[in-house]
């Protein structure tokens, strides 16, 4: 009977023990933060995040804090919103860029890992001086040729989807400046295929990313169709190298550094600069546009800003130069809140070693990750955020180069995007020079953001028209009292010896 009692009593302590253990345990051992993890395995979140991933993340920093982990399809994504952890996400060694998106590099362009972790640091170096802000002045001439040239193409006056419109202009452009000039056209593939395949290919980028090819039938048609472009071109691109080291175009250098080992991954390469040089530069031209048009007092400004910088007739072939961008700053401040407004939903690093965050030690393997779009929504960093205030750029000191605080469009730390300097001059000169040339309204309401996607800038959803005149018409009006009544001109004095009669 005693023996009963004790055995009871034995079982009861050790089960005490245990719990006692296993609570201490979880004290002692690290903290993790707090998981959003849904209740399907491995699918986790992924339903609900999958939905509507920038929602879902702004709903989870408000349920959870600073700092949390979302799981979903098998990933753990922990996301960092405040200083410490944002810190960490730049700044830190145990967190690596090429293992975040060496993936996704594979899945979209082929590039198998080890190429790419070989390869990576001195590509980026590479782009990073040719896109450095030195350089930039080797690009004026040739965007401002290039632009004007496919402005040609669109007559008088026309309407047309907005987005259109600026694929028109900035795929040629781009690909006529970075990779070689002609480079679409000559391979007698109309132009019209080449938007179309980059269009689907952009567009699948994202899923292309996390799935497999074979559940993507069309987007996986369109990446080996623009492969097999640039694995055509690709001699094509090497032969016309100039003498001078310094004229070589980007492609050019970076093929370069690709030649050798990975010389048959050279396809793969122009793709992925192709994709990372229109991907985010589109949408961005579109939401300044949509931006300036939008807001009447802005576009009053800067029309008059043009044709007092570049003149008012709209006709001649003027060129944007350094010092008339430095008088025009208001359209360098539109694209930067643009940029702001409309930024990346996420960016990511791979942890490789604990990192520990506020009171939190995150895992290695996870994906620690930052969401520019809702930094940038942050009061303490932008006051009044919701609103495009184009003014909130005069106090970043953009002669030295650096942007506002909390601003993070273009990344951050060793790898922050190297086009930066490039996107935001070919930006410029096409904003103006559109500017310049047309009197420009839009027929539609300021578009709604697509919240499907997190990988770059949001696309705009629902169509967007503008209507375009040449400024010409306007401006060679005859002057005097017209129909409309206008004032008579002030009588001129003229100089004696130029007096009629
Ligand atoms: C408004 C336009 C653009 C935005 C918002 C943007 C944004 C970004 C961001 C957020 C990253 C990732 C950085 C990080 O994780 O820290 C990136 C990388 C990159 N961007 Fe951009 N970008 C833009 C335009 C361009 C243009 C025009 C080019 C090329 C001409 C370009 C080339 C690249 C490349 C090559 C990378 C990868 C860098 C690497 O692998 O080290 N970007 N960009
Ligand atoms: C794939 O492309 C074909 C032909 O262009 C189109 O009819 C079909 O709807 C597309 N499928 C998907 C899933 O987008
Ligand atoms: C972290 O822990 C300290 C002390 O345990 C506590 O005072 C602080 O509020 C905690 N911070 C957060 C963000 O949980």
């Amino acid at each position: 009977m005693f023996g009963d009692l004790d055995l009871g009593v034995a079982v009861v302590a050790a089960l005490l023990t245990g719990v006692v253990l296993l609570v201490v345990l979880r004290r002692r051992g690290p903290r993790r933060p707090p998981c959003a993890a849904g209740w399907i395995p491995w699918v986790g979140a992924g339903l609900r995040f999958g939905k509507a991933p920038l929602e879902f993340i702004e709903q989870a920093r408000a349920q959870y804090g600073p700092i949390f982990t979302i799981f979903a399809m098998g990933n753990r994504m922990t996301f960092v919103t405040e200083e410490e952890g944002i810190d960490v996400f730049l700044k830190s060694k145990e967190v690596n860029f090429e293992l975040a998106v060496q993936y996704p590099v594979y899945r979209t362009a082929s590039v198998p890992k080890n190429i790419f972790l070989t390869l990576h640091e001195k590509l980026h170096m590479t782009m990073k001086g040719k896109m450095g802000t030195f350089n930039m002045y080797q690009f004026m001439g040739r965007l401002n040729e290039e632009f004007h040239e496919q402005l040609e193409d669109l007559g008088p006056h026309g309407t047309m989807d907005l987005i259109s419109l600026v694929r028109c202009l900035l795929y040629p452009v781009t690909v006529n400046v970075l990779f070689k000039k002609g480079l679409i056209v000559s391979h007698k593939r109309k132009i019209e295929d080449f938007y179309w395949h980059f269009q689907i290919y952009d567009e699948g980028f994202e899923y292309g990313s996390q799935m497999p090819e074979w559940l993507l039938r069309n987007w996986s048609k369109s990446k080996r169709w623009l492969l097999a472009l640039f694995e055509e071109s690709i001699p094509d691109i090497k032969a016309y190298k100039p003498e001078r080291d310094d004229c070589a175009t980007l492609m050019q250098a970076v093929l370069d550094v690709v030649e050798g080992e990975a010389d048959r991954h050279s396809a793969s390469y122009a793709l992925l600069m192709l994709w990372a040089s229109l991907s985010n530069a589109v949408p961005i031209t579109f939401w300044t546009l949509v931006f300036i048009l939008s807001h009447g007092d802005i576009h009053k400004t800067i029309v008059e800003g043009i044709s007092s910088v570049l003149g008012g007739a709209g006709r001649e072939k003027i060129t944007v130069s350094e010092d008339k961008l430095k008088k025009l700053l208001l359209i360098k401040w539109c694209i930067l809140e643009a940029i702001r407004l409309r930024a990346p939903g996420v960016i990511t690093r791979k942890v490789v070693k604990p990192v520990k965050i506020l009171n939190y030690t995150v895992p290695s393997g996870d994906l620690l990750m930052l969401s520019p779009f809702w930094l940038h929504r942050n009061p303490k960093y932008f006051p009044d955020p919701e609103s495009f205030r184009p003014e909130r750029w005069k106090e970043a000191n953009l002669e030295k180069h650096v942007f506002l605080d909390g601003y993070m469009a273009f990344g951050g730390g060793k790898f922050q995007c190297p086009g930066r300097w490039f996107a935001l001059l070919e930006i410029q000169i096409c904003i103006i020079l559109i500017l310049y040339k047309y009197d420009c309204s839009l027929l539609d309401p300021l578009p709604k953001q697509s919240h499907l996607h997190v990988v770059g800038v949001p696309q705009p959803e629902g169509r967007c028209r503008i209507e375009y005149k040449h400024r010409h018409d306007v401006c060679q009006a005859p002057r005097g009292p017209g129909p409309s009544g206008g004032a008579t001109p002030p009588a001129t004095h003229l100089a004696p010896g130029l007096q009629e009669g």
